[in-house]
């Protein structure tokens, strides 16, 4: 899936012969579908500040994805995750050739697949391993799919290094593999405690009493996971294909845990910990 050129950011065509890259730089404005909110409207104040021309849509405001296509040489789909795939069938066919179509999703195998049916121009998959809550880029994780990479070979990864960001190239098959841990088996074992407390039925109010800095930090994020954005959360584990053999994984550890505690076999439990992280 990994495609990109062995001559990064030379052009091709009589008309960009002469371009270089810091004039390529220069003359392209931003489209974010999707820029309105989150993560989207985070990456477009990040490039306004980087001294690009960036516009928006969102679902009813915001430019025309016609006007978008034709104004913006770079444009990054920005949205839910379940809107993901229509949004790109609208835009993909739109994009002009020579042109970048990106995406922010946190899921890589279905949108930079979908990006490279639905268009001809270059594709970029991209996904900021940080939410929109970071004060900025430096010292976050990119991972970076090129996937129909030519003249735009480098942008933004560039940037966004130069501004102290741990860019990094993936194919969107490994990404997601990937994704099934960091996010799926993290989010699901935070998802499945945040459930699991509220079935107890106690008291939040009365346990925050009794609560170590250890649980307060748990809870923290059990309660940004399960009140921010449910639907984000819901979508990055049911869209991830990998995701059943992470489920059936966790379930067995629950297992061999359930099972030493009704032998109340502290000595086999502290075992099983330990000889797993030797
Ligand atoms: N949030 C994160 O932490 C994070 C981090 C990395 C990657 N991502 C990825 O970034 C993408 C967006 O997530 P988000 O959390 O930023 O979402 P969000 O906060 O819900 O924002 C979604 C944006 O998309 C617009 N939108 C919603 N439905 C749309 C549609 N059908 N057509 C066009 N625009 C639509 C919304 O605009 P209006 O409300 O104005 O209509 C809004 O600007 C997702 O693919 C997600 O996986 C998110």
């Amino acid at each position: 899936m990994l495609r990109k050129s062995s001559r990064p950011f030379q052009t091709h065509g009589r008309e960009h012969k002469t371009r270089t890259k810091r004039e390529l730089m220069e003359a392209f404005e931003i489209g974010i579908i999707g820029g309105t909110g989150g993560i989207g409207r985070w990456f477009a104040d990040f490039f306004r500040g980087e001294g690009y021309t960036v516009h928006v849509s969102g679902r009813t405001v915001g430019m025309r994805l016609d006007e978008m296509t034709r104004t913006c040489r770079v444009v990054i789909v920005s949205v839910p995750i379940n809107a993901t795939a229509a949004v790109i069938e609208q835009v993909g066919p739109k994009m002009k050739e020579g042109s970048l179509l990106m995406d922010f999703t946190s899921l890589k195998e279905g949108p930079v697949r979908d990006m490279l049916r639905c268009s001809s121009s270059e594709v970029m998959g991209c996904h900021p391993l940080f939410g929109p809550d970071v004060p900025s880029i430096k010292g976050r994780n990119i991972a970076m799919c090129p996937a129909r990479i030519d003249k735009w070979y480098g942008w933004p990864d560039d940037l966004f290094r130069k501004r102290g960001a741990n860019v990094f190239e993936v194919t969107p098959e490994k990404h997601d593999r990937m994704m099934s841990i960091i996010q799926g088996l993290n989010h699901l074992d935070t998802i499945t405690m945040g459930l699991a407390l509220k079935e107890t039925g106690v008291d939040l109010a009365e346990l925050k009493n009794f609560t170590t800095p250890f649980f307060d930090t748990k809870l923290a994020i059990i309660e940004k996971t399960c009140t921010n954005n449910p639907r984000l959360y819901a979508d990055i584990i049911t869209g991830n294909r990998d995701i059943l053999k992470i489920i059936a994984t966790y379930e067995q550890s629950l297992s061999r845990i359930k099972y030493l505690v009704e032998k109340n076999d502290a000595e086999a439990l502290a075992e099983l910990i330990s000889s797993s992280f030797e």
